[in-house]
């Protein structure tokens, strides 16, 4: 039962469901166990049973696709709002916005008919190059947790299932569909599970994807420990589990555990391993029909809380898209988004009155990204690139002249066919699923068209290099010939990606030679990135602003001009570190990431900044960092332990500038004498203080004995020890503020 729900209104609905189960046929039951099209389940219409209609994904509705061909369906009616990804949304530590962006989501969804959102998107970010990082929030649990559960509470609102993913583990995209690795349990409990959870748990989310890798040994969608003992026995979930696509390996395993739905890639859906296979099993005694019974009482519950059948279907929300409302909500994301990284001589703001001639280098001021990534493409109503956003805020008196820089080659995309469609393509003169689960099960096509990627990536560098000089001469002269210059450089979806990890932490198309450049001949360029990603930035000393923006939506050019020329304050900070080099990473130290088959995460806890904080690595941008155009002051720190075992903490911030501005200020916990190995410090509460110029607000936050804890594994449960604990109070992990000494009892 989900929190919220009504005791007696649960025990109707159990009774119902029950009846129902009942009266459905075992052909009936499995229809409803697999994908019937390619992003539906099977209906069954004897009983007024709906199909549950899924689609990506995080950063808006996905367009329609036939029912049995990853082609589009053609129609113009499927453009969305698109959303300031998760890694965007992540850098505001803005639980309310994260709200709201799972309202957007869900009022979207709901509006183009969808039951289940494929979203959001959770895992750790392990490892600075995994293609997927855009998708995600963080590498801190406590800053995913807390801005998954109100993302979620805003999706379902809607009468839309979230659908949390991809549990759990999933932190490569290299070998993705058959990666084992192996993760000790305590780091599972501390690390990768703690936000689906809460997920779960707090914000009762109706659905949860498996996930593709394995972990220690067994596929997720499949796992015994992960889907039985942890997700239903330990955290009590009554929702569904969705595979994911293609996820599902073993009739017998996925049967006899709790995966209810399984989807896929193919279209061969009476071979799916949850329908014709299964039936056999069962026909053969080899699997119980109870079984059944069990993931198909889950789906119709999840069809019951999204008032798909049942008394309250006449009252489902019927959902909108394309909203003013929402696209107003996603400019005020994008604008929290924006970190800005350094910000010397106050090279940031720009004022505006004193350009006549602006220069804007670089492909990303002209890009727009919508359309790639993967599962998360969408088809934008609009995106606004910087160099338009620039453009809006100017008006017609200032001259705005676009170079851009470096040569970008162009990858054809095929209109009638995307990424997903490429497995199947290798398909087309084989008939059912033997094979196709062969290349599901990871075979050498997946791994060549890897090495593929990666060959082209060389070679596209002998194209870049010859095309680049031109390029750059024509920048490097419009720069010096402006009042104001501004470089957009960065990512591109051909690099955050759904299926590939980067090869590097490098800018691509030799950027960091321009900026170089660019630098020698004005110091004063304004160096900006979009991507999803962190990048190394060798030339970072010699910029005087640096200011990031991850893909951050259909106003990201409004946005980003808003907060060039201070008509909005810079207010977010990163959700990740950015390292100084690929090599101090410690999955670049340890070797365990991006190997195709096997990976174990040796480092434990260490991920992140709890890695740099013990090795004493200094990042180039730690986590939490972030600017504002005015400056905060801290004091009065106030520790008062309640029962022994919570911490009530007050401390104030003041505004010591003119401008209004926001404060992430951000609570970290030490403990002094840890009787087990724990990190030196961890993110456990923080808060977003808006305060307007010259004012100071008083800030309560609680540590709660959970957020003292660690897993021990021989008792099987979070302990928070008794003793002292170092409570950290800082703008980032690295620039603590106030200090204060809890001792627990
Ligand atoms: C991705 C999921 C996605 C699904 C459906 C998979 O390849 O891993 O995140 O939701 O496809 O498109």
């Amino acid at each position: 039962m989900m929190k919220h729900e009504d005791k007696s209104n649960e025990k109707k609905r159990e009774k119902d469901i029950e009846k129902l189960v009942k009266k459905l046929t075992l052909d009936e039951k499995l229809t409803m166990i697999h994908g019937a099209a390619l992003f539906a389940s099977g209906a069954v219409e004897r009983l007024g049973i709906p199909a549950i209609v899924c689609s990506d994904g995080p950063m808006g509705v996905r367009a329609e696709f036939m029912d049995d061909r990853w082609i589009p369906a053609g129609n113009n009616a499927d453009m969305v709002s698109y959303l300031p990804s998760n890694s965007a949304l992540a850098s505001t530590w803005n639980t309310g916005l994260a709200h709201d962006m799972g309202h957007v989501l869900g009022t979207e969804a709901r509006g183009r008919g969808k039951d289940v959102i494929l979203g959001p998107g959770i895992n750790i970010k392990r490892d600075p190059r995994c293609g997927r990082n855009f998708e995600y929030m963080s590498e801190d649990p406590c800053l995913i947790k807390a801005l998954t559960v109100p993302f979620i509470k805003g999706v379902q609102e809607n009468d839309v299932a979230a659908c949390v993913k991809h549990f759990a583990a999933n932190v490569q995209e290299t070998g993705r569909l058959i990666v084992d690795e192996t993760i000790d349990e305590r780091t599972l409990y501390e690390l990768y599970l703690p936000a689906f959870k809460a997920a779960v748990q707090e914000a009762g989310s109706y659905s949860i994807m498996g996930a593709y890798n394995k972990v220690n040994g067994s596929y997720c969608c499949e796992h015994k420990t992960l889907l039985d003992r942890i997700l239903r026995e330990e955290w009590g979930y009554d929702g569904a589990v969705i595979s994911d696509w293609g996820g599902v390996h073993n009739t017998k395993e996925a049967a006899e555990c709790s995966m209810d739905l399984e989807m896929s890639v193919f279209a061969d859906f009476d071979d799916y391993i949850l329908a014709n296979p299964l039936k056999e099993a069962i026909q053969k005694g080899e699997v119980s029909e109870s079984m059944v019974d069990a993931k198909v009482t889950n789906l119709l519950r999840m069809m019951y809380r999204l008032k798909m059948i049942g008394p309250k279907k006449d009252s489902r929300e019927k959902g909108a898209y394309n909203a003013l409302a929402s696209r107003q909500a996603i400019l005020r994301t994008a604008e929290e988004s924006m970190v800005l990284l350094k910000n010397e001589n106050r090279a940031l703001p720009l004022d505006a009155k004193k350009i006549k001639k602006l220069a804007v280098i670089g492909v990303n001021a002209a890009k727009i990204h919508a359309d790639g990534g993967g599962s998360a493409e969408i088809k934008a109503l609009y995106e606004i690139c910087p160099l338009a956003g620039l453009k809006m805020y100017l008006g017609g008196n200032v001259k705005v002249e676009y170079a851009p820089g470096y040569h970008v080659p162009v990858k054809p995309k095929t209109f009638d066919m995307n990424w997903q469609a490429t497995s199947l393509d290798d398909l087309k003169n084989t008939t059912v699923g033997q094979l196709q689960r062969g290349i599901m099960d990871g075979n050498e096509d997946h791994k060549e068209g890897e090495q593929e990627r990666l060959a082209q990536i060389e070679k596209d560098k002998a194209e870049i290099h010859e095309k680049n000089q031109a390029l750059f001469e024509q920048a490097l002269a419009l720069a010096k010939d402006a009042d104001a210059v501004i470089f957009v450089g960065g990512l591109n979806h051909d690099y955050d990606c759904e299926g590939s990890d980067r090869p590097d932490m490098k800018l691509p198309y030799e950027q960091d030679l321009l900026i170089e450049e660019l630098l020698k001949v004005r110091k004063d360029a304004i160096i900006t990135f979009v991507g999803g990603s962190p990048v190394e930035m060798p030339w970072r000393d010699k910029a005087q602003a640096i200011l990031w923006s991850y893909y951050a939506g259909m106003e990201t050019g409004n946005a980003f001009a808003r907060v060039i020329f201070g008509e909005v304050n810079p207010s977010a900070k990163l959700a990740e570190t950015f390292p100084e080099k690929y090599e101090d990473c410690v999955t670049a130290k340890n070797g365990q990431f991006g190997i195709w088959d096997k990976i174990t995460l040796e480092e434990g806890l260490y991920c992140g900044y709890r890695y740099y904080d013990k090795q004493r690595i200094k990042p180039a941008y730690c986590f939490g960092h972030g600017l504002s155009y005015t400056r905060f002051e801290y004091s009065d720190l106030k520790l008062k332990v309640e029962k022994g075992r919570e911490v009530k903490l007050t401390l104030s911030v003041k505004n010591m500038g003119r401008r209004s501005g926001a404060e992430i200020v951000q609570v970290y916990v030490a403990p002094i004498a840890p009787k087990v190995d724990r990190p030196d410090k961890e993110l456990k509460a923080f808060a977003k203080v808006h305060l307007s110029g010259g004012r100071s607000k008083k800030v309560s936050l609680t540590l709660k004995s959970e957020d003292f804890a660690y897993f021990d594994t021989d008792l099987h449960e979070f302990i928070a020890d008794a003793g002292d604990y170092e409570i950290l109070v800082g703008a980032s992990c690295e620039d603590i503020r106030l200090r204060g000494i809890a001792t627990l009892s």
